[in-house]
């Protein structure tokens, strides 16, 4: 017995160097941990159970037969993350750069399998350079093996992705299609041709890093939902995500204590809305002074910032907050900004993950370039969002509540559950001068003085609709708030919908507007 559990002692010893030390070398070299260092890095402490570690390739081609190396570039398995399961897989570069065999893949689906049916969320830390070659259509039946389970498992456990190094080819859509794609700048990149591939057929020149490198999907593409310098900082920021998070669909997410005899009023809130109402300020600072120890993860936080998406708690629960941003483009709804909140809340709902909407936005964005492009379709992604969302829904006007915009964003008529405004909110079909231009249009050009009654019309319009009142005493607001309130009035609504039941008619799935 003893020579047998040496030899499998050594067997395990083998497994943890994977392609061995000089590839390990390689690998630091290129500023990158191993894959093993990476989930040391992510899970607690003595938590790893690896599955599959002795698993080879069963490749002949291409001298393949006499190159095998333990575990075949991923290492797969189950932990804990401050005490919560997680699966997990970590693609191993030191081996044939971490590409992707039948074998490697038929790890990948035992572990989803398995989260799925223990209802545990997986994360994939991807570093490979994609199909293994020498398997040819092998290696691509692998990648469907895992887009399916990756679909399957939409919105029944969490699935975040890390790209930690190369990702090309068909490859990249395993982490496209989980629910959040995380990148490091420099050695991280995405695309679906490489360089030389766009080079000979659009004749661009373009570099790794501006075509597919982290800050190109973190501002451009939006494909990178967090970015940050280095692999500590990704593994730092996917454990604080996690946190967030329930473990699966059927699941809430992890209740922090909270102190609810503390005093909850705000006073820096009464100032923040400047005197002139197409000033900016900044809605982050509202949203740090609303959340608990102002602690906010932002998700996209460098694409389409005229919209904040993001997590915090509430009372010590998890929601998802989305906000205008008044400082960019006034908070206007265009289309990518509309992708990105439609995408977060449909997050949030398959999770039960309350939603929390501070609005001041202008409306939709004009123009033939956004016409052309789609924002009717891609504007109606986020009222679809919205309205099928049935997690607890609580709305806080600060401003601007224009248009359609004012129906988009989380209102009443859609299932708001509290919808709160601020004395300074301002809810009404358009913008006073657009408004007054249209509706007085000929009592303005008969006047003598067409500035003179332009400007009493404008008093009349903002003194009769650019407030809360109209809606108030519709019951489209529930409550005109007093700004310093806002946290108080949340943190009581959080607590009281916690038990709110609402669904959706029965169907197979629903249409949304792609
Ligand atoms: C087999 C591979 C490999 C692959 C890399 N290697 N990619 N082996 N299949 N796809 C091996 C190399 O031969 C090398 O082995 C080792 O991994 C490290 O690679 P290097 O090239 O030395 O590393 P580096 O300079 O860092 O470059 C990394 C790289 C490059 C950018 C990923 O290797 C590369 O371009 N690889 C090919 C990428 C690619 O075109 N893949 C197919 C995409 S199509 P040795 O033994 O020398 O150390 C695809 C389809 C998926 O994936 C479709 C799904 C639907």
């Amino acid at each position: 017995m003893k020579e047998k559990i040496s030899n499998l002692e050594k067997l395990r010893e083998e497994a943890q160097l994977g392609g061995g030390l000089d590839k390990i070398k390689s690998q630091h070299e290129k500023g990158k941990l191993t894959a093993r260092e990476r989930i040391q890095l992510l899970v607690d402490e003595g938590s790893f159970q690896e599955l599959d570690m002795f698993v080879k390739h069963r490749s002949y081609d291409f001298g393949l037969d006499n190159q095998k190396y333990l575990g075949d570039g991923v290492v797969t398995g189950f932990a804990k993350i401050n005490g919560r399961q997680v699966a997990i897989f970590s693609q191993d570069f030191t081996v044939f750069g971490g590409s992707l065999s039948e074998t490697h893949a038929e790890k990948i689906c035992k572990v989803m399998d398995m989260a799925v049916k223990i209802g545990i969320p997986v994360i994939g830390l991807n570093d490979s350079g994609g199909a293994r070659i020498q398997e040819g259509v092998v290696s691509l039946g692998g990648y469907a093996d895992i887009f399916l389970r990756n679909t399957l498992a939409s919105g029944v456990i969490p699935q975040i992705s890390a790209v930690l190094g190369p990702c090309a080819g068909g490859a990249v859509y395993s982490p496209a299609i989980t629910d959040f794609v995380f990148m490091v700048k420099h050695t991280s990149h995405m695309f679906v041709t490489g360089p030389n591939v766009v080079k000979t057929v659009t004749h661009e020149e373009v570099s790794f890093e501006d075509l597919g490198g982290a800050e190109t999907h973190a501002s451009k593409s939006g494909v990178a939902h967090f970015v940050f310098d280095s692999e500590v900082e990704v593994i730092e920021n996917l454990r604080k995500l996690f946190g967030f998070l329930p473990l699966n669909w059927k699941d809430s997410a992890p209740e922090k204590e909270f102190d609810f005899t503390k005093d909850l009023t705000e006073a820096k809130l009464d100032s923040i809305i400047p005197e002139h109402p197409n000033k900016p300020y900044d809605m982050k600072e509202i949203i740090s002074l609303l959340l608990d120890d102002g602690d906010f993860l932002e998700v996209h936080e460098n694409y389409a910032q005229n919209i904040i998406v993001g997590f915090g708690r509430v009372g010590g629960l998890s929601v998802g907050v989305i906000a205008n941003q008044p400082q960019i483009l006034a908070g206007v709804l265009d289309i990518n900004s509309s992708v990105k909140g439609a995408r977060f809340i449909r997050f949030c709902d398959a999770f039960n993950i309350p939603l929390l909407v501070l609005e001041d936005v202008p409306g939709f964005l004009p123009g033939t370039e956004q016409e052309w492009n789609g924002i009717i379709r891609h504007g109606s992604k986020l009222l679809f969002a919205f309205c099928e969302a049935t997690v607890p829904k609580v709305t806080v006007i600060t401003r601007k509540a224009y248009g359609g915009a004012y129906d988009v964003m989380n209102s009443k008529h859609i299932r708001g559950d509290f919808n709160f405004a601020w004395p300074s909110a301002e809810i009404a079909v358009m913008g006073p001068k657009g408004a007054v231009e249209i509706i007085f249009k000929k009592e303005i050009s008969a006047s003598k003085n067409h500035e003179e009654k332009l400007n009493e019309k404008l008093s009349e319009y903002v003194e009769k609709f650019t407030n809360p009142y109209i809606a108030a005493e519709r019951g489209y607001i529930d409550e005109v708030i007093i700004p310093r309130e806002t946290r108080m009035k949340i943190v009581q609504a959080f607590q009281l919908l916690k038990t709110k039941v609402d669904t959706n008619p029965k169907k197979k799935h629903c249409n949304i507007p792609l």
